[in-house]
């Protein structure tokens, strides 16, 4: 077998299912973008998505399950604030970090004390899990086993520290090599990583901004937010290392003016520039290679900035990527905060 994606009909669910059953990995759509997931009650299946990933083994993974009860048992203690959160926003591309329950693996914690969690609200992943969930169920019944929680961890399906992947085919080009079974479920919606709120100590704050915005968690919790810390010391969240979600070729940020002086040089010099602009006022730079215009809805952006980074960093006709800045009002933080990293020693 290779690496093959797969429609989501039911007899591909079911081998899916039958897969994680087996311990073994498949990449999942969610909405927010494709998952490596994988039993989470397994610690080999755990350290299999570490290799296959490439990521070192103290960056924690997030269990997925189907609902809040479900992640209920995932925790050691519940705050009212998770409850409040996952009210309102799951199923969604909300995570939350909370003290773990003493069953959870430390292979997917890392080792902290706190596991992260979240409620998928793509179908495919809920009909997989739910599928899974009854699988395992039905097999310690007849094991006169202990009933546990399941659920499936699952980190982007990328290699480490490369930019996540937002539609099958995007997977089946990380993972040529690795004998991977993709369920399909088209291009993500959200296209940018689960907002990640953690909820596990007195304050909370918010690790990785997301497509639900710190605004509206503090409608849902009633106060404000302290800004994130961008201090990137501490590997809790590999998202949060400064060079994170980036395309192998050089990649660039710059605002309008510096941009323009910046195009007008790389024409010189004979380079080949895709150019990921913002400003109508680039509509006419002659730029030796490409030029896309990004949305001006953060949403939109969010949805389409990946697929963009991966056709530029594919295509042969192109050096180098040169973002213009986007605007940095706090719809945008999400976009900012995968730009800085994408382009961050570049
Ligand atoms: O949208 C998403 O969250 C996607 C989809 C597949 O669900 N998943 C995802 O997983 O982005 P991953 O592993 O690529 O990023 C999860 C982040 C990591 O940066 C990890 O360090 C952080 O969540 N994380 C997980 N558990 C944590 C914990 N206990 N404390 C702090 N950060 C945690
Ligand atoms: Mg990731």
């Amino acid at each position: 077998m290779s690496t093959t994606i797969y429609a989501p009909n039911e007899a591909n669910l079911a081998r899916a299912v039958a897969l994680l059953c087996a311990g073994e990995i498949v990449a999942l759509p969610t909405e927010t973008v494709y998952g490596l997931a994988a039993d989470a009650s397994n610690t080999d299946a755990i350290a299999d998505i570490f290799s296959t990933k490439g990521r070192p083994a103290n960056h924690p993974l997030i269990v997925h399950v189907l609902d809040g009860e479900a992640a209920k048992a995932w925790a050691k203690d519940w705050p009212d604030v998770a409850q409040r959160l996952a009210d309102a926003f799951w199923p969604g591309p909300m995570t939350l970090i909370v003290n773990r329950a003493s069953h959870v693996l430390d292979a997917v914690t890392g080792g902290q004390d706190t596991v992260g969690i979240r409620v998928p609200s793509h179908l495919v992943a809920r009909q997989v899990l739910h599928e899974f969930v009854n699988a395992k169920a039905k097999a310690k019944a007849k094991a006169k086993a202990q009933q546990t929680p399941s659920g499936l961890a699952a980190p982007s399906a990328n290699k480490f520290g490369h930019v996540s992947p937002t539609t099958a085919q995007h997977v089946a080009n990380e993972f040529v090599d690795d004998d991977l079974f993709i369920l399909d479920g088209g291009a993500c919606k959200v296209g940018v990583e689960s907002t990640i709120i953690d909820v596990s100590g007195k304050n909370l704050c918010v690790l990785r901004p997301g497509r639900i915005r710190v605004a509206e968690i503090e409608r849902v919790i009633g106060k404000s937010v302290a800004p994130m810390s961008q201090d990137s010391a501490t590997p809790r969240v590999s998202g949060s290392l400064d060079s994170h979600y980036a395309p192998t070729k050089k990649t660039i940020m710059l605002d309008s003016d510096a941009l323009e002086i910046f195009l007008e040089a790389a024409r010189d010099l004979g380079k080949h520039v895709g150019l990921i602009a913002h400003s109508k006022r680039f509509a006419s730079a002659r730029v030796s290679a490409r030029v896309t215009f990004a949305s001006h809805d953060p949403a939109r952006y969010e949805h389409d900035i990946y697929a963009q980074l991966r056709e530029f960093d594919t295509t042969n006709k192109i050096d180098l990527i040169v973002i213009e800045t986007p605007p940095h009002a706090s719809d945008w933080d999400a976009v900012n905060d995968r730009l800085r990293r994408a382009t961050f020693g570049k």
